[in-house]
């Protein structure tokens, strides 16, 4: 799968919450292909164009853990504490923003198998949760920094999204020569 850039539409919408759980092993399978290959620890599904509350989640590097998680519907309900740390994205390449977050969260989220569950979690594998609800909800890194910064990497995520265009209209294009 293709990952999305900034400044196409659908990261900047609420993604859909999903009601048919029947097509997901085979979604999820393709974006841990996807995320793997991009080299990134958290994917969002409308980062890979699907327009559903879905993210996978993979920092079994670090030793706070070694699941890989797939977390359907999820919702923070509740967060304390603060930590600032440096996030990038897949979506905004070779963009690195220091970030302020809730160290703690609680998720309301469903399993695989449609379970619904409430778990807290902290730490890196906390802070990729946010960042991937983030995406869900249609934020980026870039809303979460002061105007300032933000200035900062303008240049940038204009030439990103001029980009981002461009393979849009040629996709397009492509297509119609299928007629
Ligand atoms: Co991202």
């Amino acid at each position: 799968m293709d990952i999305i850039q900034y400044g196409h539409p659908i990261l900047r919408k609420k993604c859909e919450k999903v009601t048919d759980f029947d097509a997901i092993p085979k979604l999820i399978g393709d974006m841990f292909d996807t995320m793997y290959e991009e080299e990134g620890i958290g994917l969002a599904a409308n980062q890979v164009g699907v327009d559903l509350n879905l993210m996978i989640i993979d920092v079994s590097h670090t030793e706070e853990t070694d699941e890989i998680h797939t977390l359907i519907n999820g919702e923070i309900i509740d967060s304390w504490g603060e930590s600032i740390f440096e996030e990038g994205c897949l979506s905004i390449p070779e963009v690195r923003l220091e970030v302020k977050r809730p160290e703690f969260i609680k998720l309301k989220y469903q399993t695989i198998n449609g379970d619904e569950k409430e778990d807290e979690f902290s730490g890196l594998l906390g802070r990729a949760i946010q960042h991937e609800i983030d995406h869900l909800n249609g934020v980026f890194i870039v809303d979460r920094v002061s105007p300032l910064v933000r200035m900062q990497v303008k240049k940038q995520l204009k030439e990103i999204e001029k980009e981002s265009n461009m393979k849009k209209r040629s996709i397009n294009r492509k297509e119609s020569f299928v007629l």
